[in-house]
């Protein structure tokens, strides 16, 4: 089967107002030099200017989170028809900062995907192992674990329309990496699972990324992988500057 097109995701996180998310936008499109659909998760907070100044442009909005339920009594969380109000097409679900921090576990994480796909957006699921994990080396187990709890009673069907980013838990934020040919063998794992218990189609078709200290510098080696349809970038999609180059070199690399 022929290399897709690789995808590239920023993942904004906690950083900037409606103002810069826009101003980011207009500064992406109007340097961008080659029309390639790009992915930007931006705060709830700027997804609808965000998605306004993207709208009829390669940049998709998506948000980093959703609520597990539709409606209801939830002080402070938003819902995934909430989210398709103001546009947004995409949502991170399961990112290891949602885990450790929020401490979501993978039992809600796969009633986030449910909910995310009734209500038309994609999901991009997170998973990977901490540090810790790796020590043990447990990291083969801890990664095939998170997946097929994390997709139980998800059908081959909604499965085609998932993205999947391996991120090892060590490698986000610390400019630490695994090597681009360990990173595609954890990422051929989780097709070979997928191929295993969905089919061999769903599989091929599932988007799978690589995130974690991904920088222009190292970009180009992750999507050259075989296994590897693009990237999830934290700290280094907040630059235009260095977002661009990022996307650049990872498709240079088909
Ligand atoms: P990083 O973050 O690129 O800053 O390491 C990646 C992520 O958390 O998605």
């Amino acid at each position: 089967m022929s290399k897709k097109k690789p995808v590239v995701i920023g993942n904004w996180k906690m950083h900037k107002t409606n103002s810069e998310a826009v101003i980011f936008i207009k500064e992406y499109l109007s340097l961008m030099s080659q029309k390639t659909t790009l992915y930007l998760a931006v705060p709830f907070t700027a997804i609808k200017m965000a998605a306004d100044a993207a709208a009829g442009s390669a940049i998709v909005i998506g948000a980093q989170n959703v609520s597990d339920i539709a409606e209801g009594p939830l002080t402070g969380e938003v819902s995934a028809p909430m989210l398709c109000d103001v546009a947004a097409q995409f949502v991170i679900l399961g990112h290891s900062e949602r885990r450790r921090f929020f401490a979501e576990d993978d039992n809600l994480i796969n009633r986030k995907i449910r909910i995310t796909i009734q209500y038309g957006l994609q999901p991009l699921l997170c998973i990977g192992e901490n540090a810790e994990q790796r020590s043990k080396d447990s990291s083969e187990q801890v990664v095939k674990s998170q997946l097929l709890s994390c997709l139980e009673g998800i059908t081959d069907k909604q499965l085609n329309g998932l993205m999947i980013a391996y991120e090892p838990v060590w490698a986000i934020g610390t400019g630490v990496t695994p090597t681009a040919d360990q990173a595609n063998q954890m990422i051929s794992m989780c097709r070979k699972t997928i191929a295993d218990k969905w089919d061999k189609m769903t599989a091929q078709k599932v988007r799978l990324l690589y995130g974690g200290s991904v920088l222009p510098s190292n970009a180009r080696e992750f999507t050259a992988q075989s296994e590897i349809d693009g990237l999830l970038v934290g700290g280094a999609s907040l630059s235009v500057a260095t977002f661009m180059e990022i996307v650049d070199n990872a498709i240079v690399s088909m």
